[in-house]
């Protein structure tokens, strides 16, 4: 699907404070993989989305897309690189979830406006006005989140809760069907049960879109329990790639000691030892 080659990005390059976010990083992530990813505060796990998603250049390294279509010569799907393809262009078809909830959505319009952006992003055909059958269409689609948003298509987007809108992000998003999914901490704000909400509902999207999802947490039971693969960063590196058979038998407990083993160090004491509480 998205295949890293050697990225390097570095910030305030040159200066005293240069500060190497992404050191020669190589990650393939297959079609329908759904990878957690952990890591201490400023492992650079927000950096790897930014250079995925063409928010900075890269000082070095390149990256390749494959949407499907015919394998190419040697059984793999036809590349296409995106390196110097501007943030704008990727966002077609890279979706993106931040942590804020307020990020993802158009306060100040209306639920069916808002709506209708997601739905002309990802629909390729005609397009259409807002009439009786689109939102009847939409209608649908948001009872999916047993939210009762159904009912508040004219509402403006502004009055909805924070779990509400994270929601309403997660459907718009999926709703312009992404050929990859970049969840940073996309529950992390939300109290306890909208985070779970949103978390079910990411689980249940993957699965009925057929999803390629990257998702960084700060959950590590969460990481380990969720998915078919499990990478850890520490200093703009990935230093473990684990496969589904491993992370299955792998603890949290055993999860930090791979990190001792492969650092020489103790993790540090942050919220990746610390948080494995309800936040997700
Ligand atoms: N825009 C930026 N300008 C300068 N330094 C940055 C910027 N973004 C991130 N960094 C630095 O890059 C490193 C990785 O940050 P980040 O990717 O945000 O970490 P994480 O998401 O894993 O917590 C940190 O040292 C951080 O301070
Ligand atoms: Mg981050």
């Amino acid at each position: 699907m998205i295949r890293l080659e050697n990225l390097s990005l570095v910030f305030g390059l040159g200066t005293e404070d240069e500060n190497e976010a992404l050191k020669n990083l190589s990650l393939t992530v297959n079609p329908g993989d759904f990878i957690t990813i952990i890591g201490s505060n400023g492992a650079g796990k927000t950096t790897l989305y930014n250079a995925i998603a063409g928010t900075y250049p890269l000082h070095g390294g390149r990256i390749f897309l494959s949407e499907g279509g015919a394998p190419g010569p040697g059984g793999r799907p036809p590349e296409r690189e995106i390196t110097r393809e501007p943030e704008y262009r990727r966002a077609r078809y890279i979706g993106r979830i931040f942590q804020n909830p307020l990020l993802g959505t158009a306060g100040r319009m209306s639920l069916e406006d808002n709506m209708m952006i997601a739905r002309e992003k990802g629909y390729r055909g005609l397009k259409i006005g807002l009439n009786r059958r689109t939102r009847e269409f939409f209608r649908e689609r948001l009872s999916a989140l047993g939210m009762g948003l159904e009912n508040r298509l004219t509402d403006n987007v502004e009055l909805f809760s924070g779990g509400q809108r994270q929601a309403l992000t997660l459907l718009m998003t999926v709703m312009s069907r992404p050929s990859l999914l970049l969840l940073d901490e996309h529950t992390a704000a939300l109290d306890p049960h909208n985070a779970e909400l949103v978390m079910d509902l990411t689980l249940r999207f993957a699965r009925d879109y057929n999803l390629t999802v990257m998702m960084i947490t700060h959950n590590m039971s969460h990481a380990l329990a969720t998915g078919n693969r499990l990478l850890m960063m520490d200093g703009g590196e990935i230093i473990l790639d684990i496969g589904a058979g491993e992370k299955a038998k792998l603890t949290t407990a055993g999860l930090v000691q791979r990190f001792k083993d492969i650092k020489q160090k103790e993790l540090a004491s942050d919220e990746l030892l610390l948080d494995t509480g309800p936040r997700v």
